[in-house]
């Protein structure tokens, strides 16, 4: 079953492509142009976007109408390329070797030279991973060159898609380039998500792949799980959510000494430090785009604090500023 969405009769939903080798080519490039594809994996249809491209992974958020941030998983083609761009241990590696191509994602450390957007990881020093056991995801995959930010292709709330009409139902041809229909999907439920960041392997997501199965490779999931797509709620609930060190708060007025602003829109205020604006045209998608490249580059001990201007209360501004309160609000020490 799909949910119900508003969309009027003159809206145009995605086209549905069989699977062959025209419409894989033509996802390819629809990602390689920062478009977001649909695509079959095992367990639940993705809504990918280019991993490295900062404003393709802000339009998902966009799409999917997440009131919030939350980290995606990357689809890599091999283990290969997913040891690119995080620190493999050797838990990671006998996780790897039993579990790909599968229903198991593994949280690792990002690489200093990790060339995905930071918004896929929402800000945090690890990521998420996953080579998935589906022939037309892996044929994605390698024909557009790029690893996919792809959470399940629902809007925020919805039930996780099985089949392409399930997708093509609930998105219009503007958000999303195509939908590749690959049937059916054979495990139903998410990927499985293993945490390798802290001292025990955790369990932040159960899903296709059982617990058990897992420790009787890596021992004991000492960690708690999250519930599906719930956002960490604070800096302190996922321990390394990303929250700048530097004092922030929500406020423009009075820059105070050796204070660096991050603006929005072709006015900011001016008497700061140091500025980095996260849309001088005032488009949200550009300003979550560039939200926590700009957070990491002010977060200096060359500067006191970070000013913040809040964004526009919609779409992707709710985010944006949900993000900016958590960050004023985090405690440090
Ligand atoms: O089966 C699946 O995993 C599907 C298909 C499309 O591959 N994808 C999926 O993605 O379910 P998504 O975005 O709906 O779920 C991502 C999950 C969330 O529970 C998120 O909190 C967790 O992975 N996650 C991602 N990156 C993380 C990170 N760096 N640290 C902790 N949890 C992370
Ligand atoms: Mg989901």
């Amino acid at each position: 079953m799909t949910e119900s969405r508003p969309l009027g009769p003159t809206v145009r939903h995605p086209p549905v492509r069989a699977a062959d080798p025209a419409a894989v080519s033509e996802a390819a490039r629809a990602v390689r142009q920062g478009r977001l594809v649909a695509f079959p994996t095992e367990t639940v249809y993705g809504l990918g976007a280019d991993a490295t491209d900062d404003r393709a992974v802000a339009r998902v958020f966009a799409a999917k109408g997440r009131p919030q941030f939350n980290p995606l998983i990357v689809h890599l083609p091999e283990t290969v390329a997913a040891a690119a761009l995080v620190r493999f241990d050797d838990r990671a590696a006998a996780l790897a070797a039993a579990f790909w191509p599968g229903a198991l994602t593994l949280v690792l450390p990002r690489r200093p030279d990790c060339p995905v957007s930071r918004l896929a990881s929402a800000g945090l020093d690890s990521l998420a991973v996953r080579v998935p056991d589906h022939p037309l995801a892996l044929a994605l995959l390698r024909a557009a060159g790029r690893p996919l930010a792809a959470p399940s292709a629902n809007p925020s709330g919805g039930v996780s898609p099985t089949t392409a009409d399930h997708v093509a139902a609930v998105f219009t041809a503007d958000q999303v380039a195509v939908v590749l229909d690959g049937g059916r999907c054979r495990v139903g439920i998410e990927s499985t998500v293993v945490g390798l960041t802290g001292e025990g392997p955790a369990l932040l997501r159960p899903g296709g792949v059982s617990a058990e199965a897992i420790e009787a490779v890596v021992g004991p999931l000492t960690g708690t799980a999250l519930e599906e797509d719930r956002a960490p709620r604070s800096p302190g609930r996922l321990t390394s959510h990303y929250a700048p060190s530097r004092p922030l708060r929500l406020s423009t007025s009075a820059p105070r000494p050796g204070e660096a602003l991050l603006a929005f829109g072709p006015d900011p205020p001016g008497g700061f430090a140091a500025v980095r604006n996260l849309s001088p045209a005032g488009d949200l998608v550009e300003a979550a785009a560039n939200l926590f490249a700009m957070l990491h580059d002010l977060d200096r001990r060359e500067f006191t604090g970070i000013a913040a201007m809040t964004v526009p209360d919609r779409g992707l501004g709710r985010a944006i500023n949900d993000r900016l309160r958590r960050a004023a609000a985090a405690k440090r020490g």
